[in-house]
């Protein structure tokens, strides 16, 4: 492919037809040494992983499942959770353009076209270091296959185009210019801001969060932490979340 070039980011690119998930594939690879840059890409995953230990299943060829691994070791450690908020802002960033559609992004890494679920991104940390980023983004999903109400695809908000090789190539080129200007800038968050903060669907919003015990916490998402962390403005004063389910609330 033209988007493995000498110089660039994307070093290999695999097109595999079924595996079981290429979170899974990458992750091996990244374990045995692999350089940054290989792209896994799968028709079809018999066991995809979702965030918070769910599971991730589409039907084939009716989304874009892959797999990225990067090593950004130029990166300060404590600033590679950026890479969660980078990563979704890219492929919402790529999908406006060449789909034509109004696609935000929703704390911590998810892609929504108002407000309904198009893409979900998995981030895994390996030792080495590594950071596996996976991206599973609906193109021709119909309502009947959809896993939830919420959830949305390319062909179901009327994209410009369904073509999986186009929206594919242009999320590699917005991912690989962004990753790119971010480990430059050693991580420093203010590349990202306020892209992020313009494409943001949580930002300003009434929230409810469950975390990860269980217990549920309602405010107004108000700003990101140094770190990345959501603050949200609680009735007890300002709570910053690493992570969590957030639910927007009307308005
Ligand atoms: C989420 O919304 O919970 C994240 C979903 C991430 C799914 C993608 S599909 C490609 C990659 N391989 C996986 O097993 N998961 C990610």
């Amino acid at each position: 492919a033209r988007l493995v070039k000498p110089g660039g980011l994307w070093t290999r690119i695999d097109v595999l037809a079924e595996t079981e998930s290429t979170n899974a594939v990458v992750t091996a690879a990244a374990r045995s040494g692999t350089p940054e840059g290989l792209l896994v890409a799968a028709e079809y995953q018999s066991s995809g992983r979702g965030r918070l230990g769910r599971t991730w299943t589409t039907p084939p060829r009716s989304a874009l499942l892959m797999s990225a691994l990067l090593r950004p070791t130029a990166v300060p450690a404590g600033r590679w959770p950026w890479l969660g908020l980078l990563v979704p802002l890219a492929v919402a960033s790529a999908v406006r353009r060449v789909a034509e559609i109004p696609a935000q992004v929703k704390w911590p890494n998810d892609v929504l076209v108002e407000d309904r679920k198009l893409a979900g991104i998995l981030l895994e940390r390996v030792d080495g270091p590594a950071a596996v980023v996976g991206i599973g983004l609906n193109v021709t999903l119909r309502a009947d296959e959809r896993p939830l109400p919420t959830a949305t695809s390319l062909a179901l908000e009327n994209a410009a185009t369904t073509d999986r090789a186009t929206v594919m190539a242009a999320i590699l080129r917005d991912l690989a210019t962004r990753y790119q200007e971010w480990v430059d800038a050693e991580g420093n968050p203010s590349v990202i801001l306020p892209d992020y903060e313009e494409l943001s669907a949580t930002l300003g919003r009434s929230v409810r969060v469950e975390l990860p015990d269980g217990t549920f916490l309602e405010g107004v998402a108000s700003a990101l932490a140094d770190d990345g962390r959501l603050v949200i403005d609680t009735a007890d004063g300002p709570r910053p979340l690493a992570a969590g389910d957030v639910t927007h609330l009307r308005p």
